[in-house]
Formats: structure tokens, sequence, C-alpha cells
């Protein structure tokens, strides 16, 4: 335990995304808080393997990964200046994710920490993306994390210690997957949110006046599958669409899916009775929610905390962060770990329960 972590390296798998990154530890005692720094952060995406397909392809995705993971790897190094036998831990992003894809990252992983005698640990996505804030800015706690990705929306209390208590969650899509679902109806390019988000530009907002699922009702869950819905009948009801009926659905959507996440993350603020948000995942890259948090902190006197936009979406540093807090709390991994497609943040399946 008395061991100190001076450089880091995480590897962040769980997708489309291959990502490597060192950190250097700005504690002894590993906190995921402010004061490391980024040393290298090398992210390889896939966009022209899924494009064709609207979509990632599991499959292809995994494949793709054994292709790059060394190289990202090796750049990630090189970029950091350093080689291998100065690191001094290895975490490995172990789910929730697509399994093939997790294990080609998270057996890399492995391999070098075997090789070079470093500690192993694996991380949980969920909590490498809650730390991506905080490697940019420390935040008073308790405060509310919003996580909103592609694969997930949730609403957590992170408490003084740094655990997070799940609050709320969607019970159908998440709203980076109602963003990438709606654009892909909208006959917009892969990867769906950004695309999206740029043809919501020059629409209007109030064109079409679509659904707000879930947002007067009492408790924290989300759900988006009914906006989805409601948007697919409108592009139906269209027929061929001109490029400003695409811009109009798509500000439209765009509105509505900003109004549910802005509507729970007041309440949960409210419940809670706390006055800071710190918003992470790929979707909190989005333009339109930053304004409108921004707009509700200010009428309703909170705090709203976003990572910079290459810490939003998938990335390893986030990884490398959570996992310092892990190796420095004596945490290891043996070569047995395994990857997980589902995982509750607060039991992870290859993990103890987070100590005091
Ligand atoms: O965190 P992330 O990279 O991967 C997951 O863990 O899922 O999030 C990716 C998601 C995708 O659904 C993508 O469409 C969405 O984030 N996204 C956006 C924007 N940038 C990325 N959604 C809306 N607006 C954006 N600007
Ligand atoms: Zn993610």
């Amino acid at each position: 335990m008395s061991q100190t972590f001076d450089l880091v390296l995480g590897v962040e798998s769980s997708c489309d995304e291959m990502a490597a990154a060192v950190l250097r530890i700005g504690r002894a005692e590993g906190s995921a808080r402010a004061g490391h720094e980024i040393v290298s952060s090398v992210v390889h995406g896939q966009a022209e393997v899924h494009g064709p397909y609207g979509g990632v392809v599991p499959e292809l995705a995994s494949r793709d990964h054994v292709r790059s993971v060394s190289d990202v790897v090796a750049r990630a190094l090189a970029e950091a200046q350093i080689v291998p036998e100065q690191l001094d831990g290895i975490a490995v992003t172990v789910g929730p994710g697509l399994v093939g894809s997790l294990l080609v990252g998270m057996s890399f992983g492995k391999a070098l920490a075997y090789r070079l005698g470093v500690p192993l640990v694996g991380v949980h996505h969920l909590t490498g993306h809650l730390a991506s804030v905080e490697l940019a800015e420390p935040i008073e706690r308790p405060y509310i994390g919003l996580l909103i990705s592609g694969g997930h929306t949730a609403l957590y209390r992170i408490e003084v210690g740094g655990s997070a208590a799940l609050l709320g969650e969607t019970r159908d899509d998440a709203v980076g997957e109602a963003f990438d679902k709606v654009a892909k109806r909208l006959g917009l390019p892969y990867p769906g949110g950004p695309s999206l988000a740029r043809a919501a530009a020059s629409g209007r907002r109030d064109a079409v006046e679509f659904p707000r699922p879930m947002v007067n009702r009492g408790g924290l869950d989300f759900s988006f599958s009914g906006l989805k819905t409601a948007v697919a009948l409108e592009i139906e009801r269209r027929g061929a669409l001109a490029e400003s009926d695409v811009a109009d659905i798509a500000a439209s959507f765009e509105a509505a899916a900003v109004d549910v996440l802005v509507g729970r993350a007041r309440r949960a603020l409210r419940d809670e009775g706390l006055r800071r948000i710190a918003v992470v995942g790929g979707v909190a890259a989005n333009r339109h929610l930053r304004e409108e948090l921004a707009r509700a902190g200010a009428a309703d006197g909170f705090s709203v905390h976003f990572p910079p936009l290459d810490l939003c979406t998938d990335n390893a540093a986030m990884i490398a962060a959570a996992g310092a807090v892990l190796l420095a709390r004596g945490e290891r991994h043996g070569l047995a770990l395994n990857a997980f497609s589902r995982a509750a943040i607060d039991a992870a399946p290859w993990t103890e329960p987070a100590g005091p």
C-alpha cells in the first residue's frame, strides 16, 4: 500500500475506440481529483469501419482493435516520451461494453503488466467517465453526476469519498443511442450524435413539438424510446425530406432530448439538496445541452461542470485516473480477470465492494 504511482497507463476499448493514455499521478494517494497530468492521450476511432453500416458492428470493432492496439499503446508511450519500463501500473477497462472489444485492450494490458511486473487494475467504464471531469477541475463533493453516453444515461450522487450512488437511469434507450438512431433515420452520417447536432444548428427548435418523456414524472429515471418513435413517425409522415426538414426535425429532437436531461438534472439537484452538477460522457459534448444547463444553473443557482470535449467521448486518460484510485487503494487484478458486457457501478462483478 505504501507504493507510490507516478506513471499509470490507461487502456480503453469498450466500444469502437481504441485508446491509450499515460497519466502522471498528482498525489501519492492517487485521488482522481485535479493534480494529475495527462502526459499523452491517443484515441483511434473507427468511423470508416462502421460508417457504411450506420452503427457499430461489434465483430468489426474487435477486429479493428486487434489491428490497432499495439500501435495505439506505442504512440501513447512515444508521445509521453517514456519507455514501458517507466510505467508504475496499468489500468484497463473491464466493462460494461462489447465483450469482444473489451477483451482486446484488456488482454494487451494484462500481457504488458505481466511483462513489466507492474500491478494491473480493471476499471468500470462509467467510473472512468465520472473521473473525467475532475481530471481537469476539482469539484467540491458531494455533487450530482449526470452520465450521458451512447450506452448509458444515469444520474449519480458522487459522495465525498468519490463513490457513486445511482439515483436514476434510463428504462430503455440511452440518450446517445437516441441521437444516433434519429441521425440514421434522417440520413445523417455516422457517428450520428455530432452530425445531428450540426444539422440542428440551422433548424427551428419549435418546428415540431416532440414529447418530453418522463419529464413531469416523479423519480429520476429517463426514457427515450417514446421520443425516438415520435421522431420516426414524423419522418414517415413527411415522406421525402428536404434539407430544411432534416434540420427542423434534428433541432426539435435535440431540444426535446435536452429538455428531458435538464429537467431531470434540476430535479436531482433539488431532491438531493446539492448545488453542483458534473456532466460526463459523449453527449456532454453537445453544445445546446451545455447552453441550456448553464442557463438552468444561472436561474436555479447551481454550478455546471463539463470535462473538456476530448475527455467527454471515450478516452483512456479517464480510465487511468479511475485506475489510479484503485491502485493507490491496493486493489490488484490478476491474469484471470474477465470482461463483462454489463456491470453495476457499485457492485462490479470483478471487484470487491469499494472500501471506505
Ligand atoms: O461516451 P461515448 O464516447 O461512448 C459510450 O460510452 O457510449 O459516447 C458516445 C455517444 C454517441 O451516442 C454519440 O453520438 C454521442 O455520444 N455524442 C453526441 C455528441 N458527440 C457525441 N451526442 C450529441 N451531441 C454531440 N455533440
Ligand atoms: Zn463511454
